[in-house]
C-alpha cells in the first residue's frame, strides 16, 4: 500500500527518498513523487508507473537540496496517473504534502476550500490537507498543521514540508503507521522501517494522534494539542541481507525457501521438550488467568485468516476451548459474542492490517483480553495487543504470503502446547508434538531441495484458466490458502473447498480441463478423502495430489502426485503447503508476471 519516506539531513535527499522508496516498493503503489525544499521553494516531481520512471526523470533533470519527502501512492480516490500521483502542493507552491490513508470528509472540505477560492487540480482526497494546510499557515508549519487535521475526519498517516518555514518535517499519524529514524545528525520518517534501514535502526514509533516535527537538530513528538509525549527509542534487529533478494529471483522464491530457518526462529527457546508444553514469554497472561477464559475469538484477514482456520481446529482438539474464527473486516462491524471471559487473538504479518487493528480494538472495547500473533516487531498490532507471540520469520517482502503464514501456524501451535497441557493434555502427547515439530525444518528441506519437481509440474499447467484445491480436516485450509497463493499471483482463478462440499455444487465444473489439487497425506481423514479423488477421476478431472505415501487407494486415479514426509496430523498443514507455493509460484513465473508485486495487490492494507 501507500508509501512515504522523508529526509532532514546534511546530505542531498533525492538519491536518499529515491533508494527508500524502492525499498517500499514491495508494498505494492501504482506511481511514485518526491517533493524536495531546492533553496528557491519546493519542488516537486512525480510520475505514474514504475519507481524507475521517476528516477529516469530526476536523472535528467536532477533536483538539489536536503530536505525532501516521497511517495508511492496505491490509488483510492481517482485513477493512478501523473496528476493523482503525490506530493499534493498547496495553491501558493509553499506546501507539499504526501499521504496514505483516506480523507473521510474529503467532500466537505472540498467544497469549503473552492468556496475560498482554492484549485484543485487532482481526484485525490489527499489535495485537500494541501490546501487546508495552507488555509490555517501562519508561519509556523506544525501549528498549521495541528489546526487543519482537527477538521479532518478518517485516516492518515502525513509528513508535510513548507518552504516557508523551511528545513523541517512534520508528520502526523491516525490509522496509518509512521515512524521516525534517527541517524547521525540526519532524521528520517518513514511508513515502514524498510525504507530507513540502510541508514539507521533507532526508529520512535507514532501512535495515533501523535506528531513528529523533525528539523536538522533533532525531532520533537507532540499530540494534537501541541503538548509534548515523551517516547521510546526502539532499535530494529533485522538487517539490511534480510530484505535483499540474496541471490534469489525474486523475494517469494527466497522467502519460500527460508522457511526451515524461519520456522526454527520461531520454536527457538520456546519450546519443553520435558514437559511436552511451550514457554511463551510474551502472553502477558498468568497460568490462572489462561485458565479463565471460557472461549477463543481468533480473527485476522487473508493467508492469517487460513493460518486461523488452521489454529481454530488444533485449539478445539488439544484444548476443548471453544474457537470461533472470524474475518476482521467482518467482525468489526459485527455485535459480536465478546466479553472479559474471551481471549481474542489477532493475527497479522505486518501488524498493520487496517481491518484487523479494528477488530482488536473493538474486542478489546468489549472487554476481551487481546493477543497478537503478529511478524513485524513494533507494529500498530504488536504495541497494542495486551500481549502476544512475535512469529520471527524476518522481513517479508513478496505480496504474497509464504513464510509467516507457516511459522503463524507453529506460534498457534505453540500457543496450543501452552494451553493444552494447563487443561487436559497428556506429556506424552505434547513430546510426540515436540518431536514432530523438532523435525520440521528438515521435512521442509526434503521438500525444498525437490522443486524442480514442481517447477515441471508448472510447466504441464501454466495455461489451465482455472484450479480447485481439495481437503479435509487440517487441511481444508491449505486449499484455500494453496488456491489464494495461485491466484493472488498467476491470476489464474482458483478455489479452495472442503473436499466433501465438492458434490454439493463445485463438481459441476469439473471437466478434462480442470485441474483438482488435492491435499491428500496419510491422515485421519484419508479414506474419505480417496473417494472425493474418484468422484473427480470418474468425471475426467485432472488430479495432482499432495500426499505422504504410497497408498493403494489412489493407485492409477490421480495424474500427478507429489509425496511430501510423514508428519503427526497437525503438522500436515505446514508441509502440504509448500508445494503448493512453489506450485503457485512457478506457474505465475512462467506466465510472466510479477510475482513479488502482483497487479492491484499490497503487502499491508492500511484503509479499509
Ligand atoms: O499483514 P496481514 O497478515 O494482516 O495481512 C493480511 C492479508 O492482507 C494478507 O495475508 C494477504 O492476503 C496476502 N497477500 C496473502 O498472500
Amino acid at each position: 500500500m501507500c508509501g512515504i519516506v522523508g529526509y532532514v539531513g546534511p546530505r542531498v535527499a533525492t538519491p536518499l527518498l529515491v533508494e527508500g522508496l524502492k525499498r517500499l516498493e514491495y508494498r505494492g503503489y501504482d506511481s511514485a513523487g518526491v517533493a524536495i525544499m531546492n533553496g528557491a521553494g519546493v519542488e516537486t516531481v512525480k510520475e505514474a508507473g514504475k519507481i524507475s520512471r521517476l528516477e529516469a526523470m530526476l536523472a535528467a533533470n536532477p533536483v538539489h537540496g536536503t530536505t525532501g519527502i516521497a511517495h508511492t501512492r496505491w490509488a483510492t480516490h481517482g485513477p493512478p496517473n501523473q496528476v493523482n500521483a503525490h506530493p499534493h502542493v498547496s495553491d501558493d507552491g509553499t506546501i507539499a504534502v504526501v499521504h496514505n490513508g483516506i480523507i473521510e470528509n474529503a467532500t466537505v472540505l472540498k467544497k469549503m476550500l473552492e468556496g475560498r477560492g482554492y484549485t484543485f487540480r487532482s481526484d485525490t482526497d489527499t489535495e485537500v490537507l494541501a490546501h487546508l494546510i495552507e488555509e490555517c499557515f501562519d508561519g509556523n508549519l506544525e501549528d498549521a498543521v495541528i489546526e487543519a487535521l482537527r477538521q479532518v475526519e478518517g485516516t492518515y498517516g502525513i509528513a508535510v514540508v513548507s518552504s516557508v518555514d523551511a528545513h523541517k518535517i512534520v508528520a502526523a499519524r491516525k490509522g496509518s503507521p509512521l515512524l521516525v529514524g534517527l541517524g547521525d545528525d540526519e532524521y528520517f520518517v518513514a511508513s515502514d522501517v524498510s525504507a530507513i534501514l540502510a541508514h539507521t535502526r533507532k526508529v520512535v514509533y507514532l501512535d495515533d494522534g501523535e506528531m513528529a516535527v523533525v528539523d536538522r537538530n533533532g525531532y520533537r513528538i507532540v499530540d494534537l494539542n501541541a503538548m509534548e509525549v515523551q517516547k521510546k527509542v526502539s532499535r530494529i534487529d533485522w538487517d539490511l541481507g534480510q530484505i535483499e533478494r540474496g541471490g534469489f529471483a525474486h523475494f517469494m522464491l527466497k522467502e519460500i525457501f527460508e522457511q526451515p530457518q524461519t520456522l526454527e526462529n520461531t520454536m527457538r527457546g520456546r519450546l519443553l521438550d520435558d514437559d511436552g508444553t511451550a514457554k511463551l514469554g510474551g502472553l502477558n497472561l498468568t497460568d490462572d488467568e489462561l485458565l479463565a477464559f471460557d472461549n477463543i475469538v481468533i480473527t485476522a484477514c487473508g493467508t492469517s485468516w487460513h493460518s486461523a482456520l488452521i489454529g481454530e481446529h488444533m485449539i478445539e482438539e488439544l484444548t476443548r476451548v471453544p474457537v470461533e474464527v472470524e474475518y476482521a473486516s467482518e467482525f468489526r462491524y459485527r455485535n459480536p459474542i465478546v466479553n472479559e471471559r474471551t481471549l481474542c487473538i489477532v493475527i497479522s504479518q505486518s501488524g498493520e492490517t487496517a481491518d484487523t487493528l479494528a477488530a482488536m480494538r473493538e474486542a478489546k472495547r468489549r472487554g476481551a483480553r487481546t493477543l497478537g500473533i503478529v511478524n513485524v516487531v513494533g507494529s500498530t498490532i504488536a504495541r497494542e495487543a495486551d500481549g502476544g507471540i512475535y512469529i520471527h520469520a524476518g522481513p517479508e517482502i513478496g505480496v504474497a504470503s509464504t513464510k509467516a503464514f507457516t511459522s503463524q501456524v507453529i506460534a498457534l501451535l505453540l500457543f496450543t502446547l501452552k494451553l493444552g497441557r494447563l487443561r487436559d493434555l497428556s506429556i506424552l502427547t505434547g513430546r510426540e508434538i515436540i518431536e514432530a515439530m523438532h523435525r520440521l525444518p528438515g521435512q521442509i528441506q526434503q521438500i525444498l531441495d525437490r522443486s524442480a519437481e514442481i517447477e515441471a509440474l508448472a510447466e504441464e499447467f501454466k495455461r489451465a484458466s482455472n484450479f480447485l484445491y481439495l481437503g479435509r480436516g487440517y487441511n481444508f485450509p491449505v486449499a484455500l490458502e494453496g488456491a489464494l497463493k495461485l491466484k493472488e499471483i498467476s491470476y489464474i482463478h482458483a478455489e479452495g473447498y472442503p473436499a466433501a462440499e465438492m458434490k454439493h455444487g463445485p463438481i459441476a465444473l469439473i471437466d478434462e480441463m480442470m485441474p483438482v489439487v488435492f491435499i491428500a497425506p496419510h491422515d485421519s481423514v484419508f479414506d474419505k478423502l480417496a473417494s472425493n479423488i474418484q468422484e473427480v477421476k470418474a468425471r475426467k478431472g485432472r488430479v495432482i495430489a499432495i500426499t505422504s505415501r504410497d497408498e493403494e487407494a489412489l493407485a492409477g486415479k490421480v495424474d500427478y502426485e507429489f509425496r511430501i514426509p510423514e508428519t503427526i496430523d497437525l503438522l500436515m498443514p505446514v508441509l502440504a503447503s509448500v508445494p503448493l507455493q512453489l506450485l503457485a509460484y512457478y506457474i505465475a513465473v512462467k506466465r510472466g508476471s510479477n510475482v513479488d508485486q502482483p497487479r492491484n495487490l499490497a503487502k499491508s492494507v492500511t484503509v479499509e
